[in-house]
């Protein structure tokens, strides 16, 4: 056996005492042509990941009061998502660009067929919902991030069974898992526990009578105004979960704050594993006296001086000033919109999800981010 390893280190070392010779003879042998302009891993790279998507509103659909969706088109591919993915448009609104994050309303699959679906419902206040619902028209452009988002189905983390729940157009996500489910894309039992206040506001309702003949897919509304025969009544708790949930489950929530509130009290009652509840809110606007500051940006290779208010975040205050930069989640988590704090002092939401190397290094997340002094900063232009 010895005598063995022996031959084999010494074949080993003869092997190596010709690397370099073996080497020379291959390259010599090789072919002089160029090597190829683009590789695969790049454009699939690009394909997942783009930088920006330019989308086409293809059409307009009324889902209900003063919701409506939007079925965007590209000239490109479009990048694929996960179902429970969103994209982040930039519109631009007189002179400001503007930008915020939607769920996609659509089945995975419709990539293959060139199109996303985002579903808008009008909010108090709401710069860029408003604007789409009231000015947005076939034919117009407007530019996209590439889709991403942390309500998705993970099968190493998450539980077989799901239970969705969701207020109002906060559905749209889990329209997208129902539909990926039914296209056989994703492979789970998804309850989703829609909350209305009145049948009057359920949106989709051709689609969720059709997604509601799937297996694997229970759409049960909860009206929270009105009593409907054979549908619970009252807001969504603990112990309603419980009554649809089976074995082990995973719970996803997204909807309007009131809702998600009283989830937070609600959900410790049902003791899951903290990896099995994924809630996506989006911050509470940071409340303080109204004061104007001013930031001095550096921004590609220019210094600019914009005035920004302590109830609006730096990112707002940018697009105000027309600087487009980088951005995703608008929530704090993805890090898209990171930007480097030079001086200034800033206060940051709740769910500001920052690394601490771009802590320590003063990095910051102006989405979420509000001004509490004059600040300097250097930012990424989009
Ligand atoms: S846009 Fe995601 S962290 Fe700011």
């Amino acid at each position: 056996m010895k005598v063995k390893v022996g031959l084999i280190g010494l074949f080993d070392m003869l092997k190596f005492k010709n690397l370099a010779k073996n080497r020379k003879e291959l390259i010599d042998s090789t072919s002089a042509k160029a090597l190829p302009y683009s590789y695969v891993v790049n454009d699939l790279a690009k394909l997942y990941h783009p930088y920006k998507q330019k989308l086409i509103i293809e059409k307009i659909v009324e889902e209900g009061k003063d919701v409506k969706s939007f079925i965007l088109t590209s000239n490109e591919k479009l990048a694929p998502f996960k179902a429970g993915s969103y994209i982040s448009i930039y519109v631009q609104i007189n002179n400001e660009i503007a930008s915020r994050a939607y769920s996609l309303s659509s089945s995975p699959l419709d990539v293959a067929k060139g199109f996303y679906r985002i579903t808008i419902k009008r909010a108090p206040h709401g710069l860029v919902s408003n604007y789409m619902l009231d000015h947005a028209k076939v034919g117009d452009e407007l530019y996209a991030s590439e889709p991403g988002g942390f309500l998705t189905y993970n099968r190493l983390r998450d539980a077989k069974n799901v239970i969705a729940v969701a207020g109002g157009v906060g559905i749209t996500p889990f329209i997208s898992m129902a539909k990926a489910i039914n296209d056989h894309v994703e492979d789970f039992n998804l309850t989703i526990l829609y909350g209305v206040n009145k049948k009057e506001d359920i949106i989709f309702k051709d689609e969720i009578d059709y997604l509601n003949k799937t297996d694997k897919v229970k759409i049960v509304y909860v009206f929270a105004k009105e009593e409907v025969p054979g549908y619970p009544h009252g807001f969504i708790t603990s112990d309603l979960i419980k009554q649809y949930a089976k074995d082990e489950y995973s719970v996803f929530a997204t909807g309007p704050r009131g809702l998600l509130d009283s989830l937070v009290n609600e959900l410790p009652k049902l003791n899951l594993p903290k990896k099995y509840i994924r809630l996506e809110q989006s911050p509470l606007c940071l409340k303080s006296e109204p004061v104007e500051y001013k930031i001095r940006v550096h921004v590609n290779g220019e210094v600019v001086d914009i005035k920004a208010k302590s109830t609006e975040t730096i990112l707002q205050a940018l697009e105000h000033s027309n600087i487009s930069i980088r951005s995703k989640c608008h929530l704090g988590g993805c890090g898209f919109c990171r930007s480097k704090l030079i001086s200034g002092c800033y206060e940051a939401t709740k769910f500001e999800n920052i690394k601490e190397i771009d802590r320590k290094f003063n990095y910051i997340h102006p989405c979420c981010s509000y001004p509490r002094s004059n600040m300097e900063i250097e930012v990424y232009e989009y």
